[in-house]
């Protein structure tokens, strides 16, 4: 299984970390799945699995901003927005084509790549904001 989660994720906001680490799971899933040549129908199984999860992460995540009046609010949410679209997108593809080096790749750039950068960059900035708050 391959290990994508690192401590420098940690944003220190508990409950974000701990659904952050069940996402980077899901994710792991996944790209087993894709790995180990599963077939068109588990492998957009396991993008469900992923997908039902980001849902639940967003809304917990977006909820905590807005009650905390988070000033950038509007932009974090539509990058969540622009990545659960990605995401669904994806899932058609690798339900249509399986999942081919291209498509797992993909998977790599659009998922992995994504969620390290966000949380990296763009939670981590949410975390500062309500340490100082
Ligand atoms: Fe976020």
């Amino acid at each position: 299984m391959a290990l994508l989660w690192k401590d420098e994720l940690l944003t220190g906001v508990a409950v974000i970390d701990e659904q952050h680490k069940e996402l980077f799971a899901r994710i792991e899933n996944l790209l087993d799945a894709c790995n180990q040549g599963k077939g068109k129908a588990e492998v957009a199984n396991t993008v469900d699995f992923l997908a039902e999860y980001i849902k639940i992460h967003f809304r917990d995540e977006e909820e905590i901003q807005r009650n905390s009046g988070y000033p950038e609010y509007e932009a974090h949410k539509a990058m969540h927005d622009q990545w659960v679209r990605e995401v669904a997108e994806l899932r058609e593809q690798l339900a249509t084509d399986g999942p081919t080096v291209r498509l797992v790749l993909k998977v790599n750039r659009t998922v992995v790549d994504w969620l390290t950068q966000h949380i990296l960059k763009v939670d981590k900035r949410l975390a500062e904001y309500l340490r100082s708050q």
